[in-house]
């Protein structure tokens, strides 16, 4: 009789963490999108802005348009208590992380934190080396669903290892949390985060700024193009549960229109996770179109999750190709440098193929309608070549759509 008891517990204990697994797994089936606090507020956080960011989340539509996490990055922390616990700062988060997290759960949005493996976060809070079991128990009394882990003060700890220890903890606290790995690509996180979050810098950290690099002498900050020039070669990593992160968007944050669209149509091309950085209490009408277009969210989100590929490059101007599920393709002409340029591509001459999905777009025997994603509208098909003319860090996006055969 024990026995069989034992046995049914057993039982019970293993398809409910079979149950929990996938509810993991099932989190980012496609790239996680949503709003986190660093890129335009740093260490600036206090539930107030929080709330107002999420209200505005809703206001705006982008909620709509996908995005549903509202993540505060570091320094919302400042210190321990007698038990050990985290604990957030009083003045700051006065109402404590709770209230905020039942707050941006009111508005149909998800809540989510930042920590670090080491022993203090990069803004010199307390980190969660030791202590990870203890911090993933009180995020999920939080209602946290997110969580952004960075690698500050990891000296002696080997990544694989202490990303691996908090994945396990989330885990065990039972309430189903996107891990989202913040290494900035060092360990080549790509070769082995797989199995322990859905997605993991694959980089240093952006800034605000197309073509540049900025030395902050003991770490650098990169422009758009350099980031996305350090993805060569990632794209048979990413996939369904698992996705490169090129860092987050810095639309709406600087750079002119023409770039924003550039950089939040790479990042769609990429498949990367779709995190705003910028103020969404006061965006203009033009970073709230660039944002919320949902016909190149729907590339970025597309259900295939293969992220797509250089195709080509001539005097500065990259053609990039992506397969989509339901058998179209998207298909991006950036021009990187500072001159416009005249295109010229001549669909029937081009093989395009894609390693991961097998899929061959057959040119040269399939017509393809297409639609242009940021005119939004039709621009013609591909029996004949596609010519335009692209300004300095300009995109034209395009979504391919095979034509019916003629009956
Ligand atoms: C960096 C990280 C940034 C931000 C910052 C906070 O390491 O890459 O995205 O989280 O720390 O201090």
């Amino acid at each position: 009789m024990l026995i069989r008891n034992l046995a049914a517990a057993l039982l019970l204990c293993v398809s409910a963490s079979a149950a929990l697994a996938q509810k993991f797994e099932a989190l980012a089936q496609t790239p996680q999108m949503g709003w986190n606090s660093w890129n335009k507020l740093g260490c600036n956080v206090d539930e107030k802005t929080i709330r107002e960011m999420a209200d505005a989340m809703a206001a705006s539509g982008l909620k709509d348009a996908g995005y549903d996490y509202i993540v505060i990055d570091d320094c919302w922390q400042v210190g321990r208590d007698a038990h050990g616990d985290v604990v957030a700062d009083p003045v700051r988060f006065a109402s404590g992380m709770k209230a905020l997290a039942d707050y941006v759960h009111g508005k149909g949005l998800r809540f989510g934190l930042y920590s670090d493996a080491g022993w203090q976060t990069c803004g010199k809070r307390t980190g969660s080396r030791g202590r990870e079991f203890q911090d993933a128990r009180r995020y999920a009394e939080w209602g946290v669903d997110y969580l952004k882990y960075d690698w500050c003060f990891t000296d002696g700890l080997k990544a694989e290892g202490a990303y691996q220890t908090m994945s396990t903890a989330l885990k065990e606290a039972g309430r189903p949390v996107l891990f989202s790995l913040c290494e900035w690509g060092q360990s080549r996180p790509w070769s082995w985060a797989a199995q322990v979050g859905h997605s993991w810098r694959t980089t240093g950290d952006i800034t605000a700024c197309f073509d540049c690099v900025l030395d902050h002498g003991d770490w650098k900050a990169f422009g758009v193009l350099q980031i996305m020039d350090m993805q060569e070669g990632l794209r048979t990593h990413a996939g369904p549960g698992h996705w490169n992160d090129p860092d987050m968007l810095e639309v709406g944050n600087g750079m002119s229109e023409s770039e924003d669209r550039a950089h939040f149509s790479i990042w769609a091309m990429l498949a990367a996770p779709l995190i705003a950085g910028n103020d969404l209490r006061s965006m203009s009408p033009a970073t709230r179109a660039v944002l919320g277009n949902k016909a190149v969210i729907a590339i970025d989100q597309d259900a295939l999750g293969v992220q797509g590929f250089k195709y080509s490059e001539h005097e500065g101007v990259e053609v990039w190709f992506k397969p989509l599920a339901d058998g179209d393709w998207a298909f991006m002409a950036l021009n990187r440098g500072k001159q416009a340029q005249d295109i010229r591509f001549d669909w029937a001459r081009h093989v395009v193929k894609d390693g991961i999905s097998g899929r061959d777009a057959a040119l040269k025997t399939r017509r393809y309608a297409l639609r242009d994603l940021w005119k939004d509208a039709a621009a013609g098909d591909t029996g004949q070549p596609l010519t335009a003319r692209l300004d300095a860090h300009e995109v034209l996006v395009l979504r391919l759509t095979p034509m019916q055969a003629a009956k």
